[in-house]
């Protein structure tokens, strides 16, 4: 990752990552709409929401819309619409760390413990709602209603996890979930910036196309970082997923091969311990999981360049080739 070399950064600039410069100012402008956006009388509410301001995450989502948008014929309201589109997706992290019982967001303590519960489960509706305050504001209906299908999707993909907690899904049912928790929103973000910018339809497709095969692979990752992360960086704690009765990709499969089937149930099968996690792990490394699942991320990334070799060639296709290499190299 490389760093901007100015003085004075702009809010969220210093994590930006090299390939969004680019969009450097349009991010900016990102910034100042969620500030501008997020202020509010109420001084609870306010020092909320500067604490969620305070840490700002990789801003990828924003970044799609932005980048979606290069491919239409005008850049008039993409920002506001970036900026929404982050509201929605700090609202679910909001949210899911609750259901989640996870403790540190962002490399500060998630809002639900640095507040209480209460606030967390306000405070997200908070950001939804002025998420769409800011989709209604394009006046494009379409926007909306696509903002609303996804948040939709996100909450029934929760629900599903939820319901399916401490149970092993088969490798079709975790790609279900995963595309209804991640990749809809990352198919989504692309799909606002093309309607934003008023880009063709074909185009739109191409986009949302792309969004949603990044997305698969980000979950994917997102997985795999639970396992082989190191929390500083990642700015979250790690090998919770399985404590939280979450079976991920790495497990289904290792549970699913003959060789490593019987090790790993017997150590879901004994009372959870310390050493739980490492012996675990120890039996997705060794069994070919970890490799199987980076594999699928990579197959979903080789996915989403195919569908960007259909955009034009330029700039803005180069950004986004170097966003899904990003995605399946990250280690945070
Ligand atoms: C975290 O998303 C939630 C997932 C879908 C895995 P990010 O990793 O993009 O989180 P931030 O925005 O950088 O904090
Ligand atoms: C992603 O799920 C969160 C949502 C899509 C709501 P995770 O639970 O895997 O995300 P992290 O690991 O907490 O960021
Ligand atoms: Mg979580
Ligand atoms: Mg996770």
């Amino acid at each position: 990752m490389q760093m901007q070399s100015e003085q004075a950064l702009p809010q969220g600039a210093e994590n930006r990552l090299a390939f969004l410069s680019l969009v450097e100012s349009d991010m900016q402008e990102v910034e100042r709409v969620l500030t501008g956006t997020l202020r509010e009388d109420n001084p609870l509410v306010q020092s909320v929401a500067d604490y969620l301001l305070g840490a700002s995450g990789k801003r990828l989502r924003p970044a799609m819309v932005i980048l979606a948008g290069q491919f239409g014929t005008h850049r008039r309201g993409l920002t506001a619409l970036a900026a929404a589109v982050e509201m929605i997706h700090m609202a679910t992290l909001v949210h899911d760390d609750i259901i989640d019982h996870a403790l540190v967001r962002r490399g500060q303590p998630a809002v639900h413990v640095r507040f209480n519960e209460q606030v967390a489960v306000l405070s997200g509706d908070f950001l939804f709602a002025r998420a769409f305050q800011l989709f209604s504001d394009s006046g494009d209906l379409r926007v909306v209603r696509a903002a609303a299908d996804v948040v939709h999707t996100m909450c029934t993909g929760e629900i599903a996890q939820n319901l399916d907690q401490g149970r092993v899904a088969s490798e079709e049912g975790y790609l279900q979930r995963i595309y209804a928790k991640t990749a809809a929103f990352l198919e989504t973000a692309c799909r606002i910036g093309a309607l934003g910018a008023g880009a063709s339809p074909e185009v739109g497709d191409t986009l949302a196309a792309y969004g949603y095969a990044l997305g698969m692979a980000f979950q994917i990752v997102d997985d795999l970082l639970d396992w082989v992360a190191d929390p500083e960086r990642l700015g979250k704690s790690v090998g919770e997923d399985l404590q939280e009765g979450i079976f991920t990709l790495p497990v289904i499969y290792a549970l699913n091969n003959p060789l490593s089937r019987d090790a790993l149930l017997a150590v879901l099968g004994a009372e959870p311990g310390p050493g739980t996690t490492d012996q675990v792990r120890t039996i997705l490394q060794s069994s070919g999981a970890i490799d199987y699942a980076l594999e699928k991320a990579g197959d979903y990334i080789k996915e989403a360049l195919e569908r960007v070799a259909a955009l034009p060639a330029g700039a803005a296709r180069t950004a986004l080739e170097s966003l899904a290499r990003f995605v399946l190299d990250r280690d945070y």
